[in-house]
């Protein structure tokens, strides 16, 4: 078992990101045993597909591995790097080029999402993006993926081409990846509109629970955080029809590691006024300690591009063989 994930370094985490991402994969580095390891990167090759000046992204790289760091993840126990910093995912995404087909791109919804009605103006980087995450899987063998639902369709391609690339070259050299999708899928909903995902581009900075929020934001943004005039119901099957608090009650449990229905057993009939408070208190809990070893990480450059330099050097040793036998089946010299 080999598990490996990606985050595109992008500034301004929250709530979703971390419910709906980084805590599951501090899970699967706590369920590991012996000497099973896991794979963790900042997709920063993949962030070229979004216009940004350097600085911003050298500055996202490091807060993005802070925040993995404060939320658990144990550089000493996993491999956690940057993307840029081992050049075998941007050479392997090269010769899986020749593999992958125009017509499987052309599918990817992702992509069709992204682009909207400008697809010719869109960069050839995000239409062959599935292609450079086919590589950075394949090159790992990594064998479960933990993932959002919407990269489904990305996994399925990252199989297609190992599984053509094996074939087209009489080689068993990529393992078929699964991915692994969350069963009570986290999808975190905005604070302002239960129907919208919450989103570190909604330009209402209380529609979103930031991981740099102090303890008095976080707070005031769960008192106005938008609800409805009805009590809480005896099961979560009387939150049908109620967006937003079937969202907040859905963090409630999931912080608190319950289920909705218990949730709401606990505070059948009695209002938001009395639920809010409840809420904003397992918030406070849960996200304070990451929040200070966060800062504490930040005011320290050096290290963290220390322990970024040293996750490189132990992904690319891992990466080399896959890479070197990929060069080989093709007949290039090297
Ligand atoms: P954003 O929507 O803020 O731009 P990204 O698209 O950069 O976030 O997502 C980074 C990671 O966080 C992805 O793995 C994504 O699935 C997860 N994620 C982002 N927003 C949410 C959310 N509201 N609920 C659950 N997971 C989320
Ligand atoms: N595309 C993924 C996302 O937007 C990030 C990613 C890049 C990734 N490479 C990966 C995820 C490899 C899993 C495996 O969320």
């Amino acid at each position: 078992m080999r598990v490996l994930s990606g985050i595109q370094p992008t500034g301004n985490l929250h709530l979703g990101n971390y419910l709906g991402a980084i805590r599951n994969w501090v899970r699967m580095q706590d369920e590991m045993t012996g000497d099973a390891q896991c794979f963790f990167f900042l997709a920063d090759m993949h962030s070229i597909t979004v216009h940004e000046g350097r600085e911003q992204r050298i500055r996202n790289v490091r807060d993005m591995a802070a925040a993995l760091v404060a939320a658990g993840i144990d550089p000493d126990r996993s491999v956690l790097f940057n993307q840029a910093r081992v050049p075998a995912h941007a050479e392997l995404a090269w010769l899986l080029n020749g593999t992958a087909r125009i017509g499987w791109l052309n599918r990817m919804t992702q992509f069709k999402d992204k682009v909207g009605k400008d697809r010719e103006g869109a960069s050839i980087g995000l239409f062959v993006y599935p292609v450079l995450q086919a590589a950075d899987i394949l090159l790992y063998n990594a064998t479960h993926v933990p993932v959002g639902e919407d990269q489904k369709q990305h996994l399925e391609l990252a199989r297609d081409i190992a599984a053509k690339f094996n074939s087209d070259f009489g080689v068993e050299l990529f393992t078929l990846p699964d991915p692994i999708i969350p069963k009570e899928s986290a999808r975190i909903m905005s604070f302002r509109d239960g129907s919208a995902k919450m989103s570190k581009s909604d330009p209402s900075d209380m529609s979103r629970i930031n991981l740099t929020d102090d303890d008095d934001a976080i707070m005031n943004k769960v008192k106005k955080a938008k609800t409805d005039p009805e009590p809480l119901p005896e099961t979560a099957a009387g939150l049908v029809g109620r967006p937003e608090a079937h969202n907040l009650i859905g963090i409630y449990a999931t912080l608190s590691g319950t289920t909705p229905d218990a949730v709401c057993a606990e505070f059948a009939g009695k209002g938001f006024g009395a639920f809010k408070p409840a809420l904003g208190e397992v918030l406070v809990d849960t996200l304070r300690p990451i929040r200070q070893r966060f800062l504490e990480l930040r005011t320290d450059d050096a290290a963290l591009d220390a322990i970024l330099d040293k996750g490189a050097a132990k992904a690319a040793a891992a990466a080399e063989p896959t890479l070197r036998a990929a060069y080989d089946a093709m007949g290039l010299m090297r």
